[in-house]
């Protein structure tokens, strides 16, 4: 079988030679550059607008403002409230205000500097409690489930009870967002780094005021997303559409890296309240959770974020009562959006942290806790949804346990004294797979397969390589449909006018919905070939060959629908997701007593995804992963001053690098997904999300503090052991 073999990756010998085309290497013959005005102030109406001198000036081609918009000012998200370019008041650090397309950059640069407006500034709404308070609520969602605060008030019931704060992160993908627009009969063309090519194409047709056909939108081959390339991309596709048309030009607009750190999506900052109950025993009694998000100046993928974060709240555990009240609110800050774990970071930062708490309350060990409590086939999720198949979150536990040396660390780690202490943590998480309950009418993805006359085969899908390894596990999930040698699979470049519209890339879906979608298309051209070769024993090309003398087609369309799942807003309870992936990481530090700083030695993450199709890319999956989880525990957060990112460049937004990468070891177990292709899950997501708590759980181990807010940078582990240190006198 060519699923499970550690085939190189198609697509690296271009990325790593440096002659793969990123959207800034791709050549347009006579595009105009663009560039945006932004808004320098979070909240503010504009007073004055006028364009007329830039518009005026040599070698600027057009300026645009929303009153030159076609079609509508808006970028369809969920609840339409995104423009295009502001209306009058701006939200937002960074909005966008106006565009300018120019022969050159000196050009462009003029023709920005010559737009006057005036702004008369309004008071700016900065902080998510203040937000709150205020009622400007985008997104509720809540679970119940038995009775949480009888449970938790029951004199055999040992309660834990904390409130945690959470950061923005920023996805610090290598390649910035880039567009070029090429007008083509009555709409355009767009080329683009993005990860969602049908949420572009909506954009454009609904700016442009055009059928989605004359909207074709191509993926370049693109330097990271991480979520924040889901629905940002969906502003700079409009306005370079726009642009192209009003100047009937080839128009790119490449955002520098201090534009795109200040104005595109972030993780979403929050803030939880829980309070966690078991018995003296260690049996899971109730969870309570208040859910906290800042969702910036506009909704959109808040409430599905939101969503992800609601159900996930209480862990991959049983909890027989339950109450979960989750809110994002609205604030005059950029945006947040979608970031790798969508939701399920912030609140499983909370919730395990809260397990942590509880064993120590309990005398536990930590491990011991989640064993009694961890969810297994033939159990509920907090929604009620009845797990029949593919959990295999035991097994995880218990091979990062074993690989880790957990119960000989765990024991003789505090007996060490000294400046520099050493502790170990772990921590759980799981995933719901793809869009569920709350993104039904994104589902479906569709898939192209052609095989040529020589074997050789093409084949379309509408989700995108992104550095994951799409390309990889699509070509091989192809060759085994088909019987096809794998060389002889190509992926091509996604392109709306190619395939169907096949949803988002995202929710760690790609493998699982594109992956069927190839199945099918296989399966209808193997139907087609099987009357012919028979049992010939004809191999693959001379099979192809036999087809094609006898005018066989060889071409299909596959499509592939997720399994029904049924779902109650009001209860929150129901099916929330098709099938979940199960985690659990395990953390090694060493603490400096005097500093606070942490370095993490070695960490283990285990994760059931499934049917691994190639476990060289799925490593590289959970390595990435958890060192963007490590960047989220210890470093990255940004600064903010009157609504205004303070540290928009790499040289003040710390991300962790090659020599703060500790060894991680991937430890991939496979339950399989029955509806999955050969039992695939999705693994895109699930490394991040439960570093951050095992990293704290490790400090806690190492020194006995235990801290509510990450990351855990030097001065708040310092602080933490200072407070201490006074406390104790
Ligand atoms: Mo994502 S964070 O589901 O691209």
């Amino acid at each position: 079988m060519i699923v499970g073999q550690r085939i190189r990756r198609p697509d690296a010998l271009d990325k790593v030679k440096g002659s793969a085309l990123y959207i800034e290497d791709v050549a347009v013959a006579g595009a105009l550059v663009a560039g945006v005005l932004r808004s320098p102030h979070a909240h503010a109406r504009i007073a004055r607008l006028d364009v007329f001198a830039a518009r005026n000036l040599p070698g600027v081609h057009a300026v645009l403002t929303a009153a030159d918009i076609p079609g509508k000012n808006l970028i369809p998200m969920i609840q339409n409230d995104w423009p295009v370019l502001a209306e009058g008041v701006v939200r937002h650090v960074g909005e966008a205000v106006a565009l300018v397309a120019a022969e050159d950059r000196e050009a462009l640069a003029a023709g920005l500097a010559a737009i006057k407006v005036e702004y008369e500034k309004l008071p700016p709404r900065l902080e998510m409690e203040e937000a709150l308070a205020a009622g400007e609520i985008l997104a509720q969602w809540k679970v119940r489930r038995g009775e949480a605060e009888v449970a938790l008030g029951r004199s055999d019931v040992v309660v834990v009870e904390g409130t945690y704060h959470t950061p923005y992160q920023e996805h610090a993908y290598i390649e910035p967002n880039g567009m070029v627009a090429i007008p083509e009969g009555p709409g355009v063309v767009v080329h683009g780094s993005m990860q969602c090519p049908f949420y572009v194409q909506k954009a454009v047709a609904s700016a442009l005021g055009c059928d989605l056909s004359h909207a074709r939108i191509v993926q370049t081959v693109t330097g990271g997303g991480f979520g924040g390339k889901e629905d940002a991309p969906s502003a700079p596709g409009a306005q370079v559409a726009l642009l192209a048309r009003a100047t009937g030009r080839a128009v790119r607009l490449i955002l520098t890296r201090e534009e795109d750190m200040a104005v595109m999506s972030k993780r979403h900052p929050g803030r939880i309240r829980m309070r966690t109950g078991a018995t003296r025993d260690g049996h899971l009694v109730a969870c309570e959770v208040d859910y906290l998000l800042d969702g910036g100046a506009y909704a959109t993928l808040s409430p599905v974020v939101l969503f992800r974060g609601t159900v996930h709240a209480c862990g991959p555990y049983r909890v027989p009562n339950v109450k979960v009240d989750a809110r994002a609110v609205r604030t005059n800050t950029v945006p947040s959006g979608a970031f790798r774990g969508f939701g399920e970071p912030q609140v499983v930062f909370a919730c395990e942290s809260q397990m942590d708490r509880l064993a120590e309350r309990l005398d536990m060990d930590p491990l011991a806790l989640r064993r009694i409590n961890a969810l297994r086939a033939g159990d509920e999720t907090i929604t009620g949804h009845r797990l029949t198949t593919s959990v295999g979150f035991d097994e995880v536990l218990d091979k990062v346990a074993e690989a880790s040396g957990w119960e000989s660390k765990r024991e003789s780690f505090p007996s060490h004294s000294g400046l520099v202490r050493r502790g170990i943590g772990l921590a759980a998480c799981y995933y719901g797979v793809g869009l569920g309950a709350m993104g039904k009418h994104l589902n479906p993805a569709g898939a192209s397969v052609v095989v040529s006359a020589d074997g050789s085969v093409t084949v379309a899908v509408g989700t995108t390589e992104i550095g994951q390894g799409m390309i990889t596990v699509l070509s091989q999930i192809t060759a085994e449909a088909l019987g096809c040698p794998v060389e002889l699979v190509k992926i091509m470049d996604p392109d709306t006018s190619r395939v169907p519209d096949s949803g988002p890339t995202v929710a760690s879906r790609t493998t699982v919905m594109s992956g069927n979608a190839i199945r099918d298309a296989a399966a209808k051209i193997r139907a087609a070939m099987e009357p012919v070769i028979a049992d010939s024993g004809l191999n693959w090309r001379d099979a192809v060959l036999l087809c094609v003398t006898k005018q066989v087609g060889l071409a299909a369309h596959g499509w592939s629908v997720p399994p029904t799942t049924t779902f109650d807003l009001e209860t929150g309870q129901g099916e929330a997701y098709i099938c979940y992936s199960w985690s659990a990481n395990v953390v090694e530090v060493e603490v400096d007593m005097e500093t606070g700083e942490t370095r993490v030695t070695k960490v283990w993450s285990g994760h059931d995804t499934g049917r691994v199709i190639n476990p060289t890319t799925g490593e590289g999956q959970v390595e990435g992963g958890v060192l963007q989880g490590l960047g989220y525990a210890l470093v990255e957060e940004h600064m903010l001053r009157d609504g205004r990112i303070l540290n928009d460049q790499f040289s003040t937004y710390i991300i962790p690098t090659t020599l703060d990468t500790p060894e991680i070891k991937a430890i991939l177990v496979e339950h399989e997904f029955p509806w999955g292709p050969y039992g695939a899950k999705g693994l895109g997501e699930t490394p991040i999300i439960g570093v951050a708590p095992a990293v704290t759980a490790a400090i806690h181990h190492a020194t006995g503090v235990h801290l509510d807010r990450i990351p855990a940078t030097p001065e708040r582990v310092w602080a933490a052991l200072r407070a201490r240190s006074v406390e104790g006198g």
